[in-house]
This record gives structure tokens, sequence and C-alpha cells, in this order.
């Protein structure tokens, strides 16, 4: 019978591996896992919890309708990560601007921003199906022992520290990168426990999945059509590719980076950055394709390049196995 390797070891043991690590990243990342088991404990019993579901009755700064939940989780991580005393501050979704965890006193000597979506794919909530937290760290640019500013949220994603997602589906799991790979920690809700059941995640080169809202495709660019047309008729594989598609990014980002395939969320039209957001979805998103051996570009550059400007500034994404991404490139040119 193999031996459980649960995550705080996990994380202890691969410190070694992040320059200049003095356990303040590990200690950030055991925040991050203790506020997604509470998310996940009462997500999975939320059509119990009394006035849970629906809306909360406010639009975000995204012009979103905001489910109570996405304001349950938002709480529930500025509430651990406050009180772990390992960040100075985050950015959310839910929140217009960042959040200066200055007057924390714990939170003092504290050297990085956490980033985060803190509960994504929501329309998918009151359905029962898959949804996810997702969440990006950097380490902050403006001296230690003051108030953070915008200067250490509006980092390009090459200088990201760690990124990650949690995926609440048909079970819980825990995906993360500190740069030295991409590992999956399902959770044992026995034991209470993240314990590592994916070790070393490589997305196959060339995936048979692809992953968009076709609802769009009269909107999006002649190259985009070509390419969905290349995955729907006969192409190098003589058969189409399946589409696959659930509405909630972490979940169809983690089915495509285990068996291969590409999620593409292009700009139309109507949305002429796409909808989804750099910051907290698609940053942390490239950092683990990368690591896992896949690409993802806006159309024009690496994700990871993109100098960013506004917190919560949209990005067209391409994502996914290396071979389909740069199949798709082709396309665009
Ligand atoms: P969020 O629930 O955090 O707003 O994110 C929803 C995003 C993403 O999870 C998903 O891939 C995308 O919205 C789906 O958008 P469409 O419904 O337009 O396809
Ligand atoms: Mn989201
Ligand atoms: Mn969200």
């Amino acid at each position: 019978m193999k031996r459980l390797v649960i995550l705080d070891e996990f994380i202890i043991e691969n410190q070694k591996e992040i320059p200049e690590a003095s356990g303040d990243l590990s200690r950030l990342l055991r925040d991050i896992a203790v506020a997604s088991k509470m998310i996940n404990r009462d997500l999975r019993k939320a059509g119990l919890v009394e006035d849970i579901l629906g809306e909360a009755g406010v639009v975000n700064i995204q012009g979103e309708e905001v489910k109570k939940l996405d304001q349950f989780a938002n709480d529930i991580f500025i509430k651990y990560l406050k009180s772990g005393g390992e960040c100075c501050g985050i950015a959310s979704e839910e929140e217009d601007t960042f959040v200066s965890f200055h007057d924390a006193p714990q939170c003092k000597t504290a050297k990085y921003v956490v980033l985060f979506d803190p509960l994504d794919g929501s329309s998918n909530i009151d359905c029962n199906a898959t949804v996810g937290t997702i969440f990006a760290i950097y380490k902050r640019v403006t001296p230690i022992g003051t108030s953070c500013t915008k200067d250490d949220f509006l980092q390009a994603g090459n200088k990201l520290v760690a990124a990650g997602y949690v995926i609440y589906g048909s079970s819980t799991m825990l995906v993360y990168t500190t740069g030295n790979g991409v590992n999956g920690f399902t959770l044992d809700s026995e034991l209470g426990e993240f314990c590592l059941s994916h070790p070393n995640i490589k997305t196959p080169k060339n995936g048979k999945i692809y992953s968009v809202n076709l609802g769009g495709y009269h909107d999006f660019e002649e190259g985009v059509k070509q390419y969905l047309d290349f995955c729907q008729v006969e192409n190098e594989n003589k058969k189409p590719y399946s589409l696959r598609y659930i509405g909630s990014m972490v979940g169809d980002f983690h089915r495509n980076l285990l068996k291969g395939g590409i999620f593409i969320y292009p700009k139309s039209v109507k949305k002429n950055r796409g909808k989804l957001r750099l910051m907290y979805e698609c940053n942390p998103m490239a950092f683990l394709q990368e690591q896992a051996g896949g690409l993802a570009t806006d159309g024009e550059q690496r994700i990871l390049d993109i100098q960013p400007t506004s917190l919560h500034q949209r990005t067209p994404v391409f994502i996914g196995s290396k071979g389909n991404v740069e199949k798709v490139i082709e396309y665009l040119k």
C-alpha cells in the first residue's frame, strides 16, 4: 500500500527547491488549503445551508450578478489569508480594488500578495456542476512593512511565485505549482487532508478535445472560426475532435490539463477583449499550463508576458496542449 503524502509534508519537502524559501510561502500555501477546505465543506451542502444559494442581490465590478457563494468564498479567503499573516494584501474578482492587510499586525512583515477568483464558474453553482477557486501569488515589490500598493499586484504573469486552483468536482482537488512542475492533491474528507494523487502532471503534446462556447461562433474572428471548423471536421487524426465545455474555466482547464486539448475564450464583436480576467484566471492557469508542458497565448503573445494595466482586465485566451495551441496560432496568423 503506497504511503500517503499529505500536502503539508509535500510543501515543506519541496520548499527546499524554492530559492531563499524561508517557510513563509509554505505557510501561505497551507492557509490557502485551509480556506479551500472551509469553502468545500459548505459548498458540498450548499443546497441545505439556509440562504447560501442564489443571487446576492449585488452586481460586482465585472458587471456580473454576484452569487451568495461568490461572496461567501471571497470572505472565507480574506479571513484565512489575513489571519495567516503571510500576505500583505489581496485582490479578488469580487473586490473593486486591492485590499491591504496593513492594519493587521500579523501581516506587517508579509512578503507576498495573493490574487484570486474565489468561486469560478459560479453560474454552475445552483445546478450542482463543477466550480473552483483560482489563486496567484506574487512577491511584493514595495518595501516590507509598508502598506501594499497597486504595483504589488500589477505584475506580469512571468513574475508569479506560485499559482493553483481548487476544483470542487466529483472529488475536491488542489493543483498548484511553484515553478518546479505541477502536482495534484485529492481531499480525503475523513482525514481532512489533501493527499498527493497526481504527481508531476504533464499535458499530452496533442489533444483531441476542444473547449469553447460555440454560441459565440459567428462573432469570432476569421482565424478562430477556421480553427473551430478544423476541429469539427476531418483533421490530422481523420476524425472530429470532441467538444467538451462546462462553463467553468477550472473544470474545463483541469480536464484538458490531464487529457490534452485546448480551451479557447476568444475576443468577439461583443467582447473585444474576451471575457476571462488576466490576473486571477488566465495568468495562474497559464503558469500551470506551461509548467505541465503546454502553452497559453492571447493570440498574439504569451499570456505570462502581458504587462497588466488594471486588476480586472480581460484577455482572449488559447490554452492547452502545445500542438493544439501552435495549430490555432497558425490559423490566427
Ligand atoms: P466566474 O464564475 O468566476 O465569473 O467565471 C466564469 C467564467 C469561466 O469560469 C468560464 O470558463 C466562463 O466564465 C464561461 O463563460 P460563458 O458562460 O460566456 O461561456
Ligand atoms: Mn472565474
Ligand atoms: Mn468568480
